[in-house]
């Protein structure tokens, strides 16, 4: 089957198109007919290594962490799906390889596909729609009434938080450039920031939980706006050390990540704020619920652009420039 995989970390040059063997479904596998991959940023940071030291992978590897497709073949203890199937899934940690013909997804983080709307499109959905779900609703424990802030709202997860946030009855207040007002409008934001001309803390005085997508200095600031007791979720900072002992993470690793998330851990101390790192996980019964969302009218992930499996390079590159508006789909 055709593939986009890497022998070796590194740059943009070290992705391949070409043909590897068609993975075989174990006992709880679905093996499933790709129709489309989405594109998230862990997909080139997991290129370039920058993830090494927390996961462990065997070459070649086949990029890609989120799919839709059609169940083509079950293993022999698969219960809820069946061969024609039409399912999304954000892949096992472990075992990725979206960007391919065919793929092996755990039956226990595969949902059925929201029926209105394409098969390919609801490839958006998996990792973003799960990390802002987790994040908002996990974690930040948002409820009706309160005020979020949601960095980079136009962005692949930022849209989708938006929109939950929307749906959940919260005050939603995203930051984006410009260009990206009104759609950020559209999508659920009572209020829009521009995070190239102003700085949000002049403008907006107190969140109730802010979805952090950048780190450092945007992290801190927002920590600095949060009310005592609110939650500031962060996807895009150094993994705290609760976080990196729970993945097993040894000794050495731990240290070195107490030390460097000082920061942000010491301020929200210090202001009495919940303060979170999150690595979001696979999970087919919460995906369940986005798709009722999607089927509801509720949430409608956002199509930036489509690229076919041999320019994957090219796909990775548009989102590694940092402003994609909602999410990249690659197609085999
Ligand atoms: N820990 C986890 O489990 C997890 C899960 C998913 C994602 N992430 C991380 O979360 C981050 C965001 O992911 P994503 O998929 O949403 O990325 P993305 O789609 O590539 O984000 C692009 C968006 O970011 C906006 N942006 C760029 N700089 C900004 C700034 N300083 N302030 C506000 N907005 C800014 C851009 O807006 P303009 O074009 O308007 O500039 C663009 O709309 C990445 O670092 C990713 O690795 C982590």
């Amino acid at each position: 089957m055709l593939a986009a995989y890497i022998e070796a970390y590194g740059g943009p040059e070290r992705l391949r198109v070409g043909t590897l063997p068609e993975p075989s479904p174990g006992a709880q596998d679905l093996l499933v007919d790709v129709a489309a991959a989405s594109v998230n940023p862990i997909d080139f940071k997991l290129r370039q290594g920058k993830v090494k030291s927390m996961m462990r992978f065997d070459f070649p590897l086949i990029l890609g962490n989120d799919l839709s497709g059609t169940v083509r073949a079950t293993g022999p203890a698969v219960t809820r799906f069946k061969v024609g199937d039409r399912i999304i899934a954000r892949l096992g940690k472990a075992r990725i390889g979206a960007f391919a013909e065919r793929a092996l997804v755990t039956e226990s983080d595969a949902a059925l596909a929201p029926s209105s709307i394409d098969l390919a499109d609801a490839a958006a959905l998996p990792l973003a729609g799960l990390t802002a779900w987790q994040a908002l609703f996990e974690l930040g424990q948002l409820s009706a009434g309160q005020t979020l802030l949601v960095h980079a709202g136009a962005g692949g997860v930022g849209h989708l938080a938006l929109q939950l946030g929307r749906w959940k009855g919260a005050q939603v207040i995203a930051t984006a450039s410009e260009k990206n007002r009104e759609r950020c409008l559209q999508l659920g934001a009572d209020q829009v920031i521009d995070y190239r001309s102003s700085r949000f803390e002049q403008i907006m005085h107190s969140a109730d939980v802010v979805l952090d997508t950048q780190g450092g200095d945007t992290l801190l600031r927002s920590i600095a706006i949060t009310r005592p007791a609110g939650h500031v979720i962060s996807i895009a900072a150094m993994p705290t050390p609760e976080v990196a002992r729970a993945w097993g993470v040894g000794p050495p690793l731990t240290w070195i990540l107490a030390f460097l998330t000082r920061p942000e851990r010491a301020a929200a101390r210090a202001r009495g704020v919940n303060y979170h790192y999150l690595f979001m996980r696979p999970d087919g019964a919460q995906l369940a619920e986005l798709v009722k969302l999607v089927d509801a009218g509720q949430l409608r992930p956002q199509i930036d652009r489509r690229y076919p499996l041999r320019e994957t390079a090219e796909a990775l590159a548009y989102v590694e420039a940092g402003h994609a508006a909602g999410k990249v789909l690659v197609l085999p």
